[in-house]
């Protein structure tokens, strides 16, 4: 397999960083055999497995507790605008059926090896691994996923007591999902949070569509679907990092601990969703057995090849990405105008690929340099699993107060407040004026449907 990169790379690049490189994972490959001889259990805990599952990461990593009312002096919350990404899900039906098949067959071969490292323990529990999850199912809100929005909600009551009343109210009220079960489920959960489960049948919703406006923009953008969405060039970098030496190194660490030589990278690849779906899925229990084919860097490695890719398709990678997010801005800067006539409450369930956007419109989690292939040991503040767990949340607060400021805005992501670019870096709340300067010119002018046209010329 060595040999082969070694051609391959010979034949598309023949960079000297590359040879020298594969080389020196030959070389720490063999000297770490020594350490395995003997079937060990993975040390790998919890929390070396959990903060690392990207977009597959659960909220309950990052989410905020303290759910003390959030006071200033001289000022009340009277509005707030936020984006919510659903709560954990079953995976895609592509997953689900790679876990079915391609993870059933290597369980029986890891089984069947006399040669294996894994501990007896690990063993057992491979025995009576299966993956449950029906096709028909694909996507769907999890129970651990219902959790998420309900206590999220308890604690955004909490924290707001006065905005967020306990009672349903249409005039106050308004909340939105996709066209999908994961968004409807997670609105049904947060209401019930809000409200009590038994008081959510009243609640009106607008009709939900696959591809909102607002909740969903990007759907609607032709113009990013052709250059970044459908563009093969868009996904260069993560790729090119499954033949980097971290990579190398992970599949050769799963290749030793199972003793199953023809293991791809692919395969990791599969291993590491599938750990990271069954992890999130169950919060008192051990960690999905799959987990136990990785160690705290390995398990690094794959989290920075999603970061990699969620970089150049939802994040800072492409300008049109971030800035059609304006639709979005746009409709939370109508909602939290105190003169305008909205509800005082307004939620949207959407997704992980508005959230992203969204933050990356904002300005925040950006690194000085794009994210690269190159990249993976340098600090970075671009980490999709803690900007884009499950039930990743984005709040604009608007508040009244008795000051010649005017109107104030906390915005709040994950539950905490947090400093936006433009506004004051000393201090939690942004007045409205500013804010809005910072981001009108985007705001203003947003034209969608210039921007995501896709001209003649651009099509040849
Ligand atoms: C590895 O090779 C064996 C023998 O050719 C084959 O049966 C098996 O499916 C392969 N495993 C993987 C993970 O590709
Ligand atoms: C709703 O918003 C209006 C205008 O901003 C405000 O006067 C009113 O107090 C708000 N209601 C609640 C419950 O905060
Ligand atoms: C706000 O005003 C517009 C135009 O007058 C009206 O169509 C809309 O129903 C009002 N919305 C609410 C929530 O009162």
């Amino acid at each position: 397999m060595i040999k082969c990169l070694v051609h391959l790379f010979l034949l598309i690049d023949i960079g000297c960083f590359v040879l020298h490189a594969v080389a020196k994972t030959e070389q720490v490959a063999s000297d770490s055999v020594d350490l395995l001889l003997e079937p060990r259990c993975s040390q790998l805990k919890r929390h070396d497995i959990e903060p690392h599952l990207s977009t597959k990461t659960p909220y309950r990593v990052v989410a905020n507790l303290d759910d003390k009312p959030i006071t200033y002096s001289e000022c009340r919350p009277t509005r707030i605008w936020s984006v919510i990404r659903h709560g954990t899900r079953n995976p895609s039906k592509e997953h689900i059926e790679g876990a079915k098949s391609k993870l059933g067959r290597l369980k029986e071969e890891i089984l069947t090896n006399p040669q294996t490292k894994l501990c007896p323990e690990e063993l057992a529990r491979l025995r009576r691994w299966r993956f449950d999850v029906n096709s028909e199912e694909e996507k769907y809100l999890t129970s651990e996923g219902e959790q998420e929005l309900e206590e999220l909600a308890e604690r955004m009551q909490k924290r707001f007591p006065n905005l967020l009343v306990d009672e349903y109210d249409p005039n106050l009220y308004y909340f939105k999902y996709t066209k999908t079960q994961r968004t409807l489920k997670s609105a049904e959960s947060f209401t019930s949070g809000l409200f009590g489960r038994e008081n959510i049948a009243p609640i009106e919703y607008p009709e939900a569509v696959h591809k909102d406006p607002v909740l969903r923009f990007y759907k609607l953008c032709n113009k990013w679907k052709i250059d970044v969405d459908k563009n093969p060039r868009t996904f260069d970098n993560s790729e090119r990092f499954l033949r980097e030496p971290e990579i190398i190194d992970a599949v050769n660490y799963i290749r030793r601990r199972t003793q199953i030589q023809n293991i791809t990278a692919e395969d990791a690849k599969l291993m590491y969703t599938i750990c990271g779906f069954e992890t999130a899925w169950y919060r008192g229990q051990e960690p999905s057995v799959w987990c136990s084919l990785f160690n705290p860097d390995t398990i690094k490695a794959f989290e920075f090849f999603e970061d990699l890719e969620y970089f150049w398709n939802d994040g800072y990678g492409y300008e049109i990405t971030h800035r059609m997010a304006c639709a979005a801005m746009k409709n939370m800067f109508e909602h939290i105008d105190p003169n305008s006539n909205k509800s005082n409450a307004t939620f949207y369930f959407t997704h992980s690929g508005t959230l992203l956007k969204v933050l990356a419109h904002l300005g925040l989690y950006k690194d000085a340099e794009p994210l690269t292939y190159r990249d993976f040991g340098r600090e970075r503040v671009w980490r999709t699993s803690l900007i884009d767990a499950f039930a990743t949340n984005l709040a604009f607060v608007l508040y009244e107060c008795n000051n010649e400021n005017g109107p104030m805005v906390l915005t709040l992501h994950q539950e905490r407040p947090i400093r936006l670019p433009g506004c004051p870096q000393d201090q939690d709340l942004c007045s409205l004026k500013t804010l809005k300067e910072q981001y009108e010119q985007h705001v203003s002018s947003c034209d969608f449907d210039e921007l995501c046209h896709i001209h003649r010329h651009d099509e040849n």
